[in-house]
């Protein structure tokens, strides 16, 4: 079902409550990364161009439900307004009579920025009085948070109960790139996962499986699915009790007739260290007491391979421990590979999406999504709270 967008309602004259993700990251009380500012400037610019006074909630970091004063989100409305080219009011609590008493003041065409939802307890538990103190300060909820789509809190899920929701145009954007990667996806379609942990992708591993052609495995798990192959790993990082199901994994994919594709050869190292001796093995060498840190080159040539005449590509994952240079060739290789390609490609996750703009090849890429975990939880199949709880067309 089509979901309705601001594009679908009247927001002249109306309170907007928009709930985006700007749960950016700071170091020392700036933001080093302002991508998931800058993704809602579309729905903003649009609901004030169309006379609507605009009040937006986000929560940042993780402060337990107190005030935190290094989560503040008062960084956020100065490089809100730096992008915006406007002034953007911050009111330093979410509910109560400050943002009650500024919201009701706000003008058409005006912004103001509530102090981080998670200051109170009862967004993470989806507080009904908060949802509905939230409400009250609107006429309707634009989610433009696909960041956390996935978590059923108060200013995501709860509010709906009490305003009509639409999706902003990021939310849209998010929603129609993911849903080519789960429904009617064009062929061939190749999936790129990579990350530490097979625990941590089990859930998309599987829908996967039922959806592409070609699933390709790389990084910290690829260790455990050579280990499962019988391949003496060394000091690699394997999670011994995901064996069986990697096994299991393996047999699904040969059972439907997908392409798994696992690294051949790989860069081991002989401690965990920036600095440490390495060299390229073939995976049935891999030394005693070494460990496998990056894909080799014939595996990132392999995957660049399957790559190339994909029409759609999912990627989730770095190839391999991407913070060290000396481990960063294999996921370079396949954000290259990715942007050289001319299929849809989809790109997820903080360290695919860093390694694409450390090679620079961000236009290259038909959609990099701003959710990390939500992305996940999209590419699993699985309803997300956020999205269910916006009105169909
Ligand atoms: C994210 O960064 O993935 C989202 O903002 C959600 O944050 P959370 O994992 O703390 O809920």
């Amino acid at each position: 079902m089509e979901k309705a967008t601001i594009r679908d309602i009247d927001v002249a004259g109306k309170k907007v409550l928009v709930r985006v993700d700007y749960n950016v990251p700071m170091e020392n009380g700036a933001i080093t990364d302002d991508t998931r500012i800058r993704a809602t400037i579309p729905t903003l610019r649009h609901l004030l161009a169309n006379g609507a006074a605009v009040i937006l909630a986000s929560h940042l970091g993780r402060p337990k439900g107190a005030p935190v004063p290094e989560f503040s989100l008062a960084p956020a409305a100065k490089r809100l307004a730096e992008l915006l080219g406007q002034e953007v009011a911050f009111a330093s609590d979410c509910v109560g009579p400050v943002p009650e008493a500024m919201a009701r003041d706000l003008k058409p065409g005006q912004v103001l920025l509530l102090e981080n939802l998670r200051f109170h307890k009862e967004e993470e538990k989806n507080g009904p009085d908060f949802a509905r103190s939230l409400a009250a300060l609107a006429d309707v909820l634009v989610n433009d948070a696909f960041g956390v789509s996935h978590r059923a809190h108060a200013s995501v899920e709860g509010v709906t109960r009490y305003l009509p929701a639409v999706a902003g145009l990021l939310m849209e954007k998010e929603i129609d790139f993911l849903s080519r990667a789960v429904t009617s996806p064009a062929h061939p379609y190749v999936a790129i996962i990579g990350g530490a942990k097979v625990s941590d992708k089990i859930g998309v591993i599987s829908n996967l499986l039922t959806k592409v052609d070609t699933l390709i495995i790389g990084g910290g798990m690829a260790n455990t699915f050579i280990a499962a192959q019988g391949y003496a790993t060394g000091k690699s990082l394997v999670e011994e009790d995901k064996l069986e199901l990697a096994k299991s994994l393996l047999a699904d994919a040969k059972a439907r007739g997908v392409r798994l594709l696992l690294p051949g050869d790989v860069v081991v190292a002989d401690r965990f260290a920036a600095d440490a001796a390495a060299k390229v093995v073939s995976i049935d060498a891999i030394p005693e007491g070494w460990m496998a840190l990056d894909i080799g080159p014939a595996s990132s040539q392999t995957f660049a391979q399957a790559l190339a005449d994909a029409k759609l590509i999912v990627w989730n994952g770095p190839m391999g421990v991407f913070e060290m240079d000396a481990f960063a060739q294999g996921t370079e290789a396949v954000a290259k590979a990715v942007a050289a390609s001319a299929a849809t490609s989809i790109v997820g996750g903080g360290d695919s999406v860093a390694a694409i703009e450390k090679m620079g090849v961000q236009s290259k890429i038909s959609h990099i999504s701003t959710g990390g975990g939500a992305s996940l939880e999209f590419l699993e199949g699985k309803v997300l709270p956020g999205i269910a709880a916006i009105r169909d067309k």
